[in-house]
């Protein structure tokens, strides 16, 4: 739902002009809305967040205090109103997702890609999910799909653990095969058809990585980057044909994930990479 709404429902409690600085998006996790509120909103945090529960049955209103950053992805969150536990199970494409959301990333932006990805996934494949969180792809891919094997490597001990779980209340602890430690040191090498590139802004670096955990005959990799939209496609094909060394490249379809900020796109691309020379 769309703040737009509730800007609806402030107005008579907001000014004009407070109303304008509401953001129009929000987002939900479990029984958590995240809003990114403002500074000159800040006075007014209160009825913005009692509004918010009243009107979407969220129990817990946070506030982002600054970007996702660092290698483990930690948000910033502080909580503003409600129920102060940010422990929560959130529900997409019929999983169940248990996570503390002030200590691991999710992002709900990305459910349709990982639907979408979950469906492209054969009975028999083996898949690796280079950058695995809480299972975000990995339990999709193992519930709706039933592949041979996940492999699902996590480095961050809290994000792991919730993965753990997650394979736990899903039920899929015959699929997926969860690795704690940094995919360059711990990802098996020749064993996948299908490589879950699942983070953004030092997905590149891992490229090389990806194409030896394919296996040697080959198969399908899935890149996310951020790029400048008036780049397009342009950098990450040619990230992934630079990486293959001469491995055959074909692009099988390329997309805008989200809006990741002004000016700026979440883009995928699914791309065959053929044997090895
Ligand atoms: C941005 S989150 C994304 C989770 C999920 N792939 C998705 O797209 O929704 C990236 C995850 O990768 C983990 N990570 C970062 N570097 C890693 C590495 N070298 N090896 C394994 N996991 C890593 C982080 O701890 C974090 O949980």
């Amino acid at each position: 739902m769309e703040l737009t709404t509730l800007r609806e429902l402030l107005r008579g409690t907001l000014t004009e002009s407070e109303l304008r600085l509401l953001p129009k998006r929000f987002k939900r996790i479990g029984h958590v809305a995240i809003l990114n509120l403002p500074k000159d909103l800040f006075h007014r945090n209160q009825e913005i967040a009692q509004r918010t529960m009243d009107f979407t049955g969220a129990k817990t209103v946070a506030i982002n205090e600054g970007k996702i950053e660092g290698r483990f992805r930690e948000p910033r969150l502080r909580v503003i109103a409600g129920d102060p536990n940010t422990e929560t199970v959130h529900v997409e494409n019929g999983c169940q997702f248990r996570l503390d959301v002030a200590r691991v990333m999710f992002s709900p932006g990305n459910v349709h890609e990982r639907g979408r990805v979950a469906h492209l996934v054969s009975p028999d494949e083996v898949v690796v999910d280079m950058f695995a969180g809480v299972g975000q792809f990995s339990i999709p891919i193992a519930v709706h799909a039933r592949p041979s094997l996940v492999y699902s490597i996590e480095i961050n001990q809290v994000a792991f653990n919730y993965l753990l779980e997650n394979i736990r209340i899903n039920k899929v602890g015959h699929i997926l095969r969860p690795i704690l430690g940094d995919c360059s040191e711990v990802a098996p090498r020749g064993v996948a058809d299908r490589v879950i590139m699942g983070i953004l802004h030092v997905t590149h670096r891992y490229l090389p990585l990806a194409m030896k955990v394919l296996k040697p005959e080959g198969g399908v990799i899935h890149y996310h980057e951020t790029v400048p939209s008036r780049l397009g496609f342009k950098r990450p094909v040619e990230r992934i044909i630079r990486a293959a060394s001469g491995r055959e490249v074909e692009i099988i379809n390329q997309r805008v994930v989200k809006r990741y900020s002004p000016g700026v796109d979440h883009v995928v691309v699914d791309a065959k990479i053929g044997k090895k020379k």
